[in-house]
């Protein structure tokens, strides 16, 4: 039980920790932190694979996110527990490192935290079941290279099913083909070629999205799009074969930094003082016309007389324009951002086939497309509602990321728990030839791998025995290929239905998997420091304001 007194001395309490504080010790504290993290994996488990169900999470503010994405469902859901919160941990890793496997990453290490509970219970020591894990995941890691498949890394038809299988599991699935078109387009676009790998930075593909039209009207645009109008009326909102310049400082007479006064006696001087105005504004209109520049984008204001100058010189022109946009403009059109017009020359101007004004929804968006060669590219996503456009672009994260991974690692499993089954059947095998307690971890390990195929069968409606007993028999039989056809409610090949994942993705699961159990089968003590000082009379009865009990 809690306890904030851990010593006595001659009947005297010794406190070492501040009022309030909470301590759970040794299996209490093992057992309450396996607990809250089942519990955790439970909650995403129902989301796993393409028959797996969406959430709908509200936040404080009412916020509506519909979603299968296990990294998004864990954020939203606002986790207060420490060791549940270190699941979230692991789904946000696995995000951020290769962008899927997130609910798989989840569900493996509640299983291999539930193993590891049995094991406790058998009194096998926590140090010993982390010392079997460790080893088995050096082992599964070893036996996934060996299962999978080369790929040459720019085959659109592989990343097209890579794409197409991270998104089978979305709500927009029906879709799927189009935006899986969009998001391999995407990746080869902005991949570069160093040496004999491929690099490829997604920070180069800018996804935009605005409800309206539907899912199909989604594409790729060989350039950028400025959620910005063009400044003025007079200017033109259309230019082919447009010359680009790209200025971060304000097209505007700068004001002086410190309070100065200008004394005027005479009516002429005003007018000397508004013309040599008028004539720095001209200044900067010529400059940018004379280096042949036929659109403006600029970070800073313009103003409105320089707005006019240039209206008329026919430059079409936006302001306001994001830092990270101009950085994404001069990656796609070749340009330089300059800051000193005096320097300016034609050589800085960036080039597109196309720049053009248009109504996106109820708003005018500027595009600039058609860019030769563009390193840098938008998706811009549309669909029925804004709900199915958010998940769309979270889809589209998925995919985009899947795609990235195969670029820069050419390696491929199939999936549908096909893998897992062979990973585990290889890995029970060499985990008998170790000795001890650490063999019943390694193989307990083993074990935990088959949820996957497990949760994909339970989540399609299907028995997951017979489904289990049929995988491992047909894995025995050596057909390695063979998972839960999940639309078809049988075991097949899953190359047969195209389905391939990346390897890097399943490395990941259990690289942030084992980890992740092991640091909680770790911990044997929780110490929680007490929020604040009890109100005398706590507004929620007594009890409220406490610390809370982990
Ligand atoms: N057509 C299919 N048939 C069977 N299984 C499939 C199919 N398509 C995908 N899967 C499987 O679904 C699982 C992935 O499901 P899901 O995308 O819901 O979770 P995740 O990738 O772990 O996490 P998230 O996508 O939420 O980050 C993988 O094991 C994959 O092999
Ligand atoms: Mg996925």
């Amino acid at each position: 039980m809690a306890q904030a007194i851990p010593a006595q001395i001659s009947g005297q309490p010794v406190l070492i920790l501040k009022e309030g504080s909470t301590r759970r010790r040794g299996k209490d504290a093992q057992r309450v932190n396996i607990t809250a993290a089942k519990v955790v994996a439970e909650a995403v488990k129902s989301a796993l694979g393409p028959k797996g169900m969406d959430k709908m999470l509200v936040d404080g503010l009412g916020d509506v996110t519909i979603t299968s994405d296990g990294a998004t469902i864990l954020k939203e859901m606002d986790i207060e527990h420490p060791a549940a919160k270190m699941l979230v941990e692991v789904a946000k890793t696995t995000d951020d490192e290769v962008g899927d496997g997130t609910t798989s990453v989840v569900v493996f290490t509640g299983e291999l935290l539930s193993k590891a509970e049995e094991l406790l219970d058998k009194n096998v020591h926590s140090t010993m079941i982390v010392e079997g894990y460790r080893k088995a995941e050096a082992k599964a890691l070893a036996l996934y290279d060996e299962i999978a498949i080369d790929t040459p890394p720019t085959d659109r038809g592989m990343l097209k099913k890579i794409a197409m299988t991270a998104m089978a599991s979305k709500l927009i699935r029906e879709n799927r083909d189009c935006l899986a078109d969009v998001a391999v387009d995407a990746v080869l676009k902005v991949a570069e070629k160093v040496g004999e790998a491929y690099r490829v930075d997604l920070d180069d593909v800018e996804v935009e999205k605005k409800a309206g039209e539907s899912l199909v009207g989604t594409k790729l645009i060989e350039g950028i799009v400025i959620d910005k109008e063009v400044a003025h009326s007079g200017m033109p909102k259309r230019r082919e074969n447009a010359r680009i310049a790209l200025v971060d400082s304000a097209l505007e007479v700068e004001k002086p930094k410190f309070d100065a006064k200008i004394n005027i006696e005479h009516p002429d001087q005003m007018k000397a003082f508004l013309d040599e105005e008028e004539q720095m504004m001209r200044g900067m209109t010529d400059k940018i016309a004379a280096s042949g520049a036929s659109v403006v984008f600029c970070q800073k204001g313009i103003d409105d007389v320089v707005q006019h100058f240039l209206a008329k010189k026919g430059i079409l022109a936006v302001r306001r324009v994001k830092k990270s946009s101009m950085e994404k403009l001069a990656k796609a059109t070749g340009g330089k951002v300059v800051t000193n017009l005096d320097t300016f020359s034609a050589g800085d101007l960036g080039r597109a086939g196309l720049v053009e004004e248009r109504r996106i929804g109820d708003d005018k968006w500027v595009f600039v497309e058609a860019c030769e060669n563009p390193k840098a590219v938008t998706v811009l996503i549309r669909g029925g509602t804004e709900k199915i456009v958010d998940e769309a672009e979270r889809s589209m994260h998925d995919a985009l990321c899947v795609v990235r991974d195969v670029m820069r690692r050419p390696k491929v499993v199939v999936g549908g728990g096909a893998p897992e089954m062979e990973v585990s059947s290889r890995l029970k095998a060499w985990g008998e030839r170790l000795s001890g307690r650490v063999q019943l971890a390694a193989i307990d390990f083993a074990e935990a791998l088959e949820v996957i195929p497990t949760t994909l069968a339970e989540n399609a409606g299907l028995d997951p025995i017979d489904i289990l007993v049929e995988l491992r028999s047909r894995h025995e039989k050596g057909e390695e290929g063979t998972g839960v056809d999940v639309f078809g409610g049988q075991v097949r090949d899953m190359a047969k239905l195209d389905v391939y994942e990346p390897l890097t993705v399943k490395e990941q699961i259990i690289k942030s998997a084992s980890e992740a159990a092991s640091m909680i089968l770790r911990i044997d003590d929780v110490i929680a420091a007490g929020k604040m000082k009890a109100p005398p009379t706590p507004p929620g009865g007594p009890g409220a304001g406490m610390p809370p009990q982990y």
